[in-house]
């Protein structure tokens, strides 16, 4: 059994810190609101101009959904080389990975999601996971324990389970599955801040957030090469859930003008694989 000290060595060997960054994960700004949207709109499609995202992957719709679940190999972060935020040796790099559910893929609407964030900061890399349920605040899972902490290479399964309509909590959990352990949050009823996801969307998402002290600009994105959902389903909240595919989800893609224009490039592998490859459209 892994004691917190050995993870501590392991992790200092790698060049990773245990530092804290404040992610702003709520709606945009109102002066990002105009340019950052998460889905395209009528008006992008009619000017044939790709919308500002800062969202990358997959979202199924479906009924009845009651869990969404997806496992990456944790991406190591480094600093692009490509585009206009590359190369800049002192700068701070960041991309997040979550599963979520939802109800529709807009600024506004209820998510329950867990995810791992990935930072380079001048050359220090910094691996985490959170939870939240949207628009509640984000949190660290708690990692007091000693036994959890992520390094790249690590295959984690992350997942959301909505609360039942009998009472039961819901879910949001992360599973170390290279070398066991998992840190896990149940959200008591009511606890949500009201609105629970809906039961028609789940989400396989790399983002691009902003920090609490900037709000209004996304943090250059990090060179994460390619990732993927691997095993990306939905579970119907059925009591004998049934499987659905992230097979036939809309794929979308982190766009910033600002960083280079489009950001990833994502697609569905096989039946149930979300990739996500950073590119940069404009070097
Ligand atoms: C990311 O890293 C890969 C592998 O080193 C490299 O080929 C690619 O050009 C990098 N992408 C960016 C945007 O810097
Ligand atoms: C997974 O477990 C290994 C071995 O116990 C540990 O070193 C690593 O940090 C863990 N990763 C996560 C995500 O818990
Ligand atoms: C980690 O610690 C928590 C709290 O002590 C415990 O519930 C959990 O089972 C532990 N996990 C592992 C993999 O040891």
């Amino acid at each position: 059994m892994k004691t917190s000290a050995s993870i501590c060595a392991l992790v200092a060997a790698l060049g990773v810190s245990a530092k804290t960054y404040d992610v702003y994960r709520q709606a945009p700004q109102p002066q990002q609101r105009h340019r950052v949207m998460l889905a395209a709109t009528a008006a992008d499609a009619a000017t044939n101009k790709a919308p500002e995202s800062v969202r990358g992957g997959a979202w199924l719709t479906a009924d009845d959904i009651g869990a969404a679940v997806g496992t990456i190999v944790v991406p190591q972060a480094r600093m692009p080389t490509e585009g206009p935020t590359g190369n800049n040796q002192a700068g701070l790099y960041m991309a997040s990975f979550w599963v979520g559910l939802g109800c529709a893929d807009t600024a506004d609407s209820p998510l329950l999601r867990a995810g791992v964030d990935i930072f380079w900061d001048g050359g220090m890399e910094t691996y985490n996971a959170w939870h939240q349920w949207y628009p509640n605040p984000s949190t660290a899972f708690d990692v007091s324990a000693g036994n959890f902490s992520i390094v790249p290479g690590d295959r984690v399964r992350m997942g959301a389970v909505a609360p039942g309509e009998d009472g039961t909590p819901g879910l949001v959990r992360v599973e170390n599955l290279s070398r066991g352990g998992e840190v896990r949050y149940e959200f008591a009823a009511g606890q949500g801040a009201g609105a629970a996801p809906c039961g028609t969307g789940a989400a396989w998402v790399v983002e691009d957030f902003t920090l609490a002290g900037l709000p209004d600009v996304p943090v250059a994105l990090a060179n994460f090469s390619s990732t993927t959902f691997e095993d990306a389903h939905a579970l119907t909240a059925a009591k004998h859930a049934r499987t659905i595919s992230a097979k036939k989800a809309r794929l979308f893609d982190i766009s910033l003008q600002d960083q280079g224009g489009k950001l990833t490039s994502c697609s569905i592998s096989g039946r149930k694989n979300v990739v996500c490859s950073r590119m940069v459209e404009n070097p």
